[in-house]
């Protein structure tokens, strides 16, 4: 529901960061349909990257080759406030990314430096205009440290291995609990431990623990916050 102020003068950037399956995504896509604004799923960018590598018959870990491809992709998302709809040279990858093999070679990607300039430089440009809420590892800190709004999205590791089998079983796949934490586990020692864009909280982030929230309470916190600091830039 779009709130009912002009807009115009008002449209801020919004930054999202927290660990894999954090809730963020689908916090920050609802706190953007609310506010009439766009939604941008840097993680997805990420994933594009890798897939465009492992179809091109490129390592993920050969740096510089991978550098060199994300530079001549076109990435490029879709206006669907339901899913992340992401293209990649034209051709619909929405689906693709999120296939497991994406996530077993990512790490090297997220890694690499030239292939975050090239991605953070595509994120700064999309949000440049404001009206944007982005989610990832380093928004708050390295792509919008100038966000009006900053989030910490948190949760303990086994609430969040506990909602993966959750939304797994809902899709009728078994999933064990013990090796979906192990996985969570390994991504945020990736990402905690990257040199370049790790993550980590922005001082100035407002953090959210999640853990015992619903993802309706966690929109309405944050499209609050966002309210305020809309109203009081008139
Ligand atoms: O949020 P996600 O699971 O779709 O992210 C996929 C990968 O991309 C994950 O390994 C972390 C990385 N990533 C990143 O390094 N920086 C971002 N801003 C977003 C995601």
């Amino acid at each position: 529901m779009p709130i009912d102020i002009p807009m115009a003068a008002k449209k801020i950037k919004i930054a999202i960061d927290g660990p894999a399956a954090s809730g963020k995504s689908t916090t920050a896509r609802a706190v953007a349909r609310r506010l009439d604004y766009l939604y941008i799923d840097s993680g997805a960018m990420y994933r594009a990257v890798t897939l465009a590598a492992l179809e091109a018959g490129v390592p993920t870990t050969d740096e510089t080759r991978v550098a060199e491809l994300a530079g001549t992709l076109e990435i490029t998302f879709g206006r669907n406030n339901e899913a992340t709809e992401i293209y990649l040279d034209g051709t619909d990858v929405s689906a693709a990314i999120r296939a497991p093999r994406i996530v077993a070679h990512i790490n090297p990607v997220a890694a690499n430096s030239r292939v975050r300039q090239i991605l953070v430089a595509k994120q700064q440009s999309l949000g440049k205009s404001g009206g944007v809420v982005m989610d990832g590892r380093d928004i708050t800190t390295v792509v919008f440290p100038d966000a009006e709004l900053k989030v910490y999205m948190q949760a303990s590791a086994e609430e969040r291995a506990r909602r993966r089998v959750a939304e797994l079983s809902v899709k009728d796949i078994a999933a064990d609990f013990d090796e979906v934490l192990a996985s969570i586990e390994q991504r945020d020692r990736a990402d905690l431990t990257r040199i370049h864009g790790p993550l980590k909280q922005a001082p100035d982030a407002i953090v959210i623990d999640t853990t015992a929230l619903t993802i309706a309470e966690q929109v309405e916190k944050i499209y609050r916050l966002a309210r305020d600091i809309i109203e009081r830039k008139d």
